[in-house]
């Protein structure tokens, strides 16, 4: 009777039939940009991670391109708000500044932008209210469209709306192409569900809604028709990665949307998984090799690229320190 080997036995085997390969280039590092000077202050509810102000850029873009890592997200902090967003496409607005400096810093380095309202409304909605506190879909999509066309003037390669709206990416492409940006990318958030994992970062973003909640935007975690609904409706509109977020508590959904799609799938990591792991680590409690696990699940399950807190050490550890 034929016996099946076992290739387990060889390290040398074992990586030459390994079936996932994570890339250095695979990874997407998330920064948050504050106004101010000479700050780099650290984010409470992210340990290791910071606000920077603009002027403080420039030492930390140095070396994320020196650790080879391809791409970063950017997230603005205004220090205004008001109900219609206005710092979020105002031309010398914290984003539009961040990405010219770090273009001017580093101009090979890929800068995506996060498009959305809630850092920059008073109410902490992702959109513009009605005279009833609901968000108006489509009056938001003209804001949208102006956000990402200030980021792409500003030097943005990439947009990422993560508002949820119904029909941003087509109003985005459009207005994107009408001012001649045609070759900025759409990375949509296309399946973004209503998750408690954000908590951390609406900490750091300042961005948590004053009244209400998301669900009316964004997905409940118990639908998976519903994400391959967003995420066709998202490639038909133009997008050019689909992106499902959170990761961990989703991987199911990631497996799902790759193998429903010919695009290029990515996947958040976001704060609250970060913080919990970084906790772990930290305390000793788990081993820091569980990042390394924990991004190959996300990999495995067929996300393409990952966005995630941890880009740095684990872009440190395939360098092999
Ligand atoms: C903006 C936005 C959020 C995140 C990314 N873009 C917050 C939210 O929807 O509440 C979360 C990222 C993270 O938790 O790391 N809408």
């Amino acid at each position: 009777m034929y016996r099946p080997r076992r290739l387990r036995l060889n390290e040398q085997i074992r990586e030459l039939v390994r079936e996932t390969q994570l890339r250095v280039k695979d990874f997407i590092y998330p920064l948050f940009v504050v106004e101010g000077a000479s700050i780099k202050r650290e984010i409470p509810s992210m340990p290791d991670q910071y606000h920077y102000s603009v002027d403080m850029l420039s030492e930390e873009i140095k070396k994320i391109e020196a650790l080879n890592i391809g791409a970063v997200l950017l997230f603005g902090i205004p220090e205004k708000k008001d109900t219609r967003g206005s710092e979020s496409y105002a031309q010398d607005g914290i984003v539009q500044r961040a990405v010219r400096e770090i273009k001017r810093v580093c101009p090979k380095i890929l800068v995506v932008t996060d498009v959305c309202m809630c850092a920059y409304t008073e109410h902490g909605h992702c959109g513009i209210l009605d005279e009833y506190g609901q968000v108006d879909n489509d009056k938001t999509l003209l804001y949208l469209s102006e956000i990402a066309v200030s980021h792409a003037n500003a030097g943005a390669d990439m947009v990422a709306p993560s508002d949820m709206m119904d029909g941003r990416v087509h109003a985005i492409r459009q207005a994107l192409d009408e001012d001649g940006f045609i070759n900025t990318a759409i990375m949509a958030y296309s399946v973004k569900y209503a998750s408690c994992f954000y908590g951390p970062f609406r900490n750091a973003a300042k961005s948590a809604p004053s009244m209400g909640d998301r669900k009316g935007y964004q997905m409940d975690g118990a639908n998976i028709n519903e994400a391959l609904k967003e995420a066709r409706l998202d490639e038909n509109e133009g997008a050019d990665i689909l992106m499902v977020k959170p990761a961990l508590p989703y991987l199911d959904v990631v497996r799902k949307v790759k193998d429903n799609t010919l695009l290029p799938v990515a996947t958040y990591n976001v704060s609250g998984e970060y913080s919990m792991l970084k906790h772990a680590v930290n305390a000793g409690i788990l081993p820091k090799e569980a990042i390394m696990e924990t991004v190959l699940s996300m990999k495995r399950a067929g996300a393409d690229l990952i966005i995630t807190y941890f880009a740095k050490e684990v872009v440190k550890a395939l360098n092999g320190n």
